[in-house]
């Protein structure tokens, strides 16, 4: 084989994971109209229309504007659709976000296939290098999590809804829940490694591999359940400062929260709003909906506590097999603070704002929710968020002192 049929057949597994990963936010969106595309349901969560745009200008902004004599699709898309770049200069506040009524629903759509060809003509081309090669594949696993934000965002919008649209006959998800194990799993600790250090794709906030010493600690084989979360409510866990950090408690406080994000209690027992409407909650099903305060008074009513993130990944590294829904189900709040690991070094270029800044006053969720794309998560991901949110797919594992 020369080198340039090398080059093609690279390029042609490039094209197909880019269709592939590209066809599937559209494809989500088709079942929702353009109404229920343009709204924006609270500051943190952008319309639905707002993801398939700035997804698309995620590949114009790090790759395509960077080819000599490149013309922008439209020059003031950069400021529409630019999230939170600072060096790529202006762009609508987020909270504002749902105040684009235009451009259309119809040409944001026309865009994304404007991008999509571009980008199938410079892959084709061969243009990547291997700082652009890596930019690809950011771009990749960026629409992977817009994808998954997309979803969070319309589960938002619809909650708020008199009405509980089904935004989905049945929930999308990846993969199945894995059945309920029983028990905990004991880890002697020492000096384990954790951390991304090979070839394959991660973020720069995963790198790099590094030694951590853990002390002897055992984990939950299983997720905590709905059941579970109501044996909480139920001994007055929302009404007992004594089981609450402070900002936790205070947050209980003025929020008015007694239950997770999206619970209503009926005559007939309690209910949630999904995906697909609102359903009775199953009390075998693993909770959702919780902000970090939530999960560490629930560890702290256990007798247990929130594990680390290292110790969440030395387990799966270790005994990933006895551990269920470790990935797919819910992503699982730990303990340790989003901060850069020892020798982090941002992505050179505009990228660099991509997960760096952001390492103040946000926890570390490990693991994958069921709408975490197949194939985008891994045992060194590191997600993040605020420890009041619980819009996002959050659940918990607990940790104990080992016995
Ligand atoms: C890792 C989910 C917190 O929502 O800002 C999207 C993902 N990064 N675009 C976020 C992300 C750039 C990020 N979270
Ligand atoms: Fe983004």
């Amino acid at each position: 084989m020369n080198v340039h049929s090398r080059v093609t057949s690279v390029a042609q597994d490039d094209i197909e994971a880019f269709r592939r990963v590209r066809a599937a936010m559209p494809d989500l969106a088709r079942s929702l109209s353009a109404e229920d595309l343009a709204a924006q349901s609270m500051a943190d969560c952008s319309p639905g229309k707002w993801h398939l745009a700035h997804s698309s200008w995620f590949f114009e902004a790090m790759i395509l504007s960077g080819e000599p004599g490149y013309q922008p699709v439209d020059p003031i898309f950069q400021t529409l659709f630019n999230s939170y770049y600072e060096a790529l200069g202006e762009r609508v506040a987020r909270p504002e976000r749902g105040l684009m009524t235009r451009p259309s629903l119809d040409e944001v759509l026309a865009y994304r296939r404007e991008i999509d060809r571009r980008m199938v003509a410079w892959l084709e081309e061969g243009r990547a290098d291997e700082r652009t090669g890596y930019l690809f594949t950011l771009g990749l696993h960026h629409e992977q999590q817009h994808q998954e934000l997309f979803l969070m965002d319309i589960l938002n919008l619809m909650s708020r809804s008199p009405l509980n649209p089904a935004a989905w006959t049945e929930e999308p998800r990846a993969g199945k829940v894995e059945p309920m194990r029983g028990g905990r799993l004991r880890f002697d600790g020492g000096l384990v490694e954790i951390g991304h250090g090979d070839g394959a794709f991660a973020f720069d906030n995963e790198a790099p591999a590094h030694r951590v010493w853990l002390e002897p600690y055992a984990l939950s084989a299983d997720l905590v359940t709905n059941g579970e979360w109501i044996a909480f409510i139920e001994d007055g866990g929302y009404a007992r400062p004594e089981l609450w950090l402070s900002d936790g408690w205070a947050t209980v406080q003025a929020e008015g929260w007694d239950a997770p994000l999206y619970w209503r209690r009926e005559a007939d027992g309690w209910n949630a709003m999904t995906l697909a409407g609102r359903r009775p909650v199953d009390p075998t099903a693993p909770v959702r909906h919780l902000s970090l305060y939530e999960a560490d008074a629930f560890a702290r009513w256990a007798g247990g506590r929130l594990p680390t993130e290292a110790e969440w990944e030395h387990a799966v590294r270790s005994q990933g097999d006895a551990l269920s829904n470790a990935f797919g189900e819910v992503w699982q709040w730990t303990a340790s603070a989003y901060a850069p690991y020892p020798g982090f070094r941002p992505t050179e270029g505009t990228a660099s704002e991509y997960n760096g800044k952001f390492m103040a006053n946000q926890a570390v969720l490990r693991g994958s929710s069921f709408a975490t794309p197949e194939g985008h998560a891994r045992v060194t991901y590191r997600n993040f968020f605020y420890p009041h949110q619980r819009w996002p797919f959050t659940g918990l594992r607990l940790a104990f002192e080992a016995a």
